[in-house]
């Protein structure tokens, strides 16, 4: 039995499923019928002409199957390039929540800081733009009623995005065999409506924002002592920096979107800014992928001076 569709994406997703279920069965009853037919007609003893298909025909038939094929894959492939992009196109306003995955367990964050296990509180008729990560193993993150699957990996992020259409709770599960306790790292993505979110969100313990708990990393690990306002190092300035399109040592450009920060962070080495001396040092194995999330949503929050234009991305 099929899932409850209850994102936007579902039905496109059940209709190509459906489509592609006619055509194929189509195709074979076509072929079954073919065969069928063939083996009456042409069975030992019967009278029907058994030489060489006319040259003329042969050709004509062997154009026009091609084409029938090319032309159904070509749709094929349409229809759910549509089906599948219209969910890429994720509004700047959605609702971010970071996602760690690790053995055997979800962690979820909200913008402000509230952290779930194993359970996202969402609410209805609102984009969701999952920034997600894993802290050891592959993970994938699968939301049936959503028509949402995603591999999870480590070192990297990867994003995905939703629009729940119906208020109630859904199954998540790892859909990626990850060691002993896959089977039980699952959870619930509970769906409620706007009024009922807000006073969710409302009761549950305010904290601090992830961009706070940021700031407050980024001073403890001492990131101030370079790229502060006031440091003597030649340091990138990081104030407006989320977004635009950095120049990059040895030619072209990196968008700084929260992999490139990410990277930067971990993996200083990797995308160089030009005309900088490669003095960063790697935060790997020092800084957490909690503590990333943190950082680049501090990072995400400063703003540019205002004497200075900030590059278009
Ligand atoms: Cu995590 Cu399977």
């Amino acid at each position: 039995m099929k899932p409850e569709e209850a994102s936007r994406l579902a039905p496109h997703v059940d209709r190509l499923f459906w489509a592609m279920c006619g055509l194929s069965g189509a195709i074979m009853l076509l072929v079954g019928a073919l065969v069928l037919f063939f083996t009456i007609k042409y069975r030992r003893g019967t009278a029907a002409p058994r030489g060489p298909v006319p040259d003329k025909l042969s050709q004509e038939v062997e154009i026009g199957w091609t084409a029938a094929t090319a032309f159904a894959f070509v749709f094929l492939f349409w229809f759910a390039a549509v089906a599948q992009t219209s969910e890429f196109e994720v509004p700047a306003k959605a609702m971010e929540i970071h996602v760690v995955a690790k053995q055997w367990m979800w962690k979820l964050e909200h913008p402000d800081g509230m952290r779930e296990i194993d359970a996202l509180h969402v609410p209805v008729n609102v984009p969701v733009r999952l920034v997600m990560t894993s802290q050891d193993v592959i993970h994938s993150f699968y939301v049936p009623a959503f028509r949402l699957k995603r591999d999870v990996l480590p070192g990297r992020y990867v994003e995905a995005a939703f629009t729940a259409t119906k208020p109630g709770t859904y199954h998540l599960f790892c859909a990626e065999y990850c060691g002993t306790d896959h089977s039980r790292m699952i959870g619930g993505i509970v769906v409620m409506t706007q009024a009922d979110y807000a006073r969710w969100s409302a009761a549950r313990p305010q904290g601090d924002s992830l961009a706070d708990q940021g700031r407050v990393l980024f001073e403890r690990m001492g990131c101030t002592g370079c790229h502060g306002p006031t440091a003597q190092v030649h340091a990138p300035d990081l104030a407006g920096i989320y977004g635009t399109r950095q120049p990059l040592e040895g030619g072209g450009f990196a968008l700084a979107d929260e992999s490139y920060l990410r990277d930067s962070i971990m993996l200083p080495r990797k995308d160089m800014v030009a005309g900088y001396p490669p003095i960063m040092p790697s935060y790997q194995g020092v800084a957490s992928e909690d503590d990333i999330v943190r950082l680049v949503a501090y990072l995400k929050t400063l703003q540019p001076p205002n004497d200075r234009t900030p590059a278009k991305p």
